[in-house]
């Protein structure tokens, strides 16, 4: 495959965690890559990092500004001339109790999380109908599957994308555009750094049948497959890559292991 000829993923949140290891397992497959972030100067580092000189492109860019977005996807058509797979993969967190939170972090949370990738489709699936259809991807979370604590926000907005995937495969499923999501168990990014204190790590550890947070490459793995000519009955669908924490119930450790007693 040649460079114009090959195909092309658009990837936001891209400038480090499950982005940026997305985009380097597109970009070991053949593909071209376009990583979009907020972070202008991390997003250049990642880019560099990669050394794909050829192959990948950094947009500054808010997911929750349309017109922003509108402007980047044209620059991304402008620069590689076409699209085949989205992956909607920017997120932010915020872990606190419902009267600590506050109405702009509510609404932040829900303009990034839920806005981002409905402003991101809207850009996009015309962009891939042309092309041949893809697919795109939403990268949602355990706390869009379960409720807990400290998540009304985070959890509301990542079930709400769960919901957006369904409405958009069963649209454009009509045009011969898959759309899938991943809903990533705790992995070990900036992200989870950030709101896991060690108590919360240790819980986690409890409360996962594979015992251990996921890797970044373990969740582009699942990425890269939604998004290939391999999942192409594969539309409609939630896959948690979670070490078994959705499927766990009632995983009460005096439960399991040493301690069934
Ligand atoms: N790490 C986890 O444990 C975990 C668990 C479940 C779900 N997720 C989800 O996975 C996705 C990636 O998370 P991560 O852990 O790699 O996080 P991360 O914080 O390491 O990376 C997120 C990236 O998104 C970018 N970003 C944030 N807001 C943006 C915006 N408005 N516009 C454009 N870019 C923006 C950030 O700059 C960052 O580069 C997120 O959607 C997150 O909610 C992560």
């Amino acid at each position: 495959m040649n460079d114009q000829s090959s195909p092309v993923a658009l990837i936001t949140g891209a400038a480090r965690g499950i982005g940026l290891a997305t985009a380097g397992r597109f970009l070991s497959e053949g593909w071209r890559v376009a990583l979009l972030d907020i972070e202008a100067a991390l997003l250049e580092e990642a880019v560099a990092s990669l050394q794909a000189p050829g192959r990948s492109l950094a947009l500054p860019c808010d997911v929750a500004d349309g017109a922003g977005v509108r402007a980047s996807v044209a620059a991304l058509e402008a620069h590689f001339g076409r699209l085949d797979a989205v992956v909607n993969n920017a997120g932010t967190a915020a872990f606190k109790p419902l009267l600590e939170t506050t109405d702009e972090e509510w609404g932040r949370i829900l303009a990034v999380n839920l806005t981002g990738p409905f402003l991101i489709a809207k850009a996009t699936a015309a962009l891939l109908q042309r092309d041949g259809g893809g697919a795109m991807v939403n990268i949602t979370s355990i706390s869009g599957l379960r409720a807990s604590t400290l998540r009304a926000a985070y959890g509301t907005s990542k079930a709400g994308l769960a919901h957006l995937t369904k409405q958009l495969a069963v649209e454009l499923g009509e045009v011969g555009i898959r759309v899938n999501a991943v809903a990533p168990g705790p992995v070990d990014t900036a992200m989870a750094k950030a709101v896991h204190s060690p108590a919360i790590r240790a819980d986690y550890h409890d409360a996962i049948p594979l015992n251990r947070y996921g890797l970044e490459e373990e969740l582009a793995e699942a990425i890269f497959f939604l998004c290939s000519p391999r999942a192409s009955y594969i539309t409609g669908q939630v896959l948690a890559v979670d070490g078994g924490f959705d499927a766990a119930g009632i995983g009460l450790p005096t439960l399991r292991g040493k301690g069934r007693g």
